[in-house]
């Protein structure tokens, strides 16, 4: 069974909206639960814990149960930097969890097709994190704004989540971190220091973090071509069926 960790804890201060950007409605629904919802048609999910500030929790939790469809829910209180709400979030994990994923409540565009692939990968070598080749090339800089190195864009990945692990190996991560005062930036960076190898599952392009105002437009766009896609294989589908009938009646 796989449980996944959705760190919502944080305050949005990019996004100035003045509320916690995952409340926040895309294309008529609360960020927050379309990324649920995604994570709850994965047939191998098997509970989901969001990690909310604390004076959020009685709220995100009523608003929550309303919410058809879900997995097994847990809200809990998070954190002051996003690893502490992710260790809330694991001392919720169920028993029989083999593997854990944490995803950002703020990338409601992520598919079932890298929930899976990150799942499976998870399972087979320890750790696998979803991320998608640089586009930019990318330099290293000092204090003084010099140059210091511009490494090969092709050994550089940008990394999103879900990032999945092996419970005991996310469990073990976050206590070596927590003893030797270590904060990462994700959370694959907290196994890679206890010598996990963490595997790279490529995603795509569309698994935005929404953060600035911006972001709500891309994804609003993104969201309407998928529609329409959708919409278009439809009618693909439609037409075929047309054909086939057509040729049936003339045979
Ligand atoms: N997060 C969290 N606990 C924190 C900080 C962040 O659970 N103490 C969560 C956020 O809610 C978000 C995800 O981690 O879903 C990624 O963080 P980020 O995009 O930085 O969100 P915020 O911290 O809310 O935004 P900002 O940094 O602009 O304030
Ligand atoms: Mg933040």
């Amino acid at each position: 069974m796989v449980s996944v960790i959705f760190p919502a804890a944080g305050q949005g201060k990019r996004m100035q909206a003045g509320i916690n950007k995952v409340l926040l409605t895309l294309a008529g629904e609360p960020i927050l639960v379309r990324t649920l919802k995604t994570f709850a048609a994965v047939e191998e999910v098997g509970e989901l814990i969001v990690v909310v500030a604390a004076d959020e929790v009685a709220t995100v939790e009523t608003q929550l149960r309303k919410v058809r469809g879900l997995k097994p829910l847990q809200v809990v209180a998070g954190g002051s930097e996003r690893q502490y709400s992710i260790y809330n979030g694991l001392q919720k994990v169920a028993q029989d969890a083999d593997v854990v994923l944490v995803h950002d409540a703020a990338r409601p565009m992520v598919t079932a097709k890298t929930i899976q692939a990150v799942i499976d990968t998870a399972r087979t070598k320890g750790g696998a994190i979803a991320a998608v080749p640089a586009k930019n090339t990318i330099k290293v800089v000092d204090a003084d704004g010099l140059v210091v190195d511009t490494p090969p864009r092709s050994t550089l990945w940008e990394v999103q989540t879900p990032q999945g692990f092996r419970k005991e190996i996310l469990l073990e991560a976050n206590e070596a971190a927590i003893a030797d005062d270590f904060l990462g930036t994700d959370d694959a960076s907290l196994v890679e220091r206890i010598g996990v190898p963490v595997a790279v599952v490529q995603s795509d392009y569309r698994n935005i973090k929404v953060t600035t105002p911006e972001d709500l437009l891309i994804a609003e766009a993104f969201l309407k071509c998928t529609a329409e896609d959708e919409a278009r294989s439809l009618q693909a589908a439609a037409a075929e069926a047309r054909e086939a009938w057509l040729k049936e009646a003339k045979s």
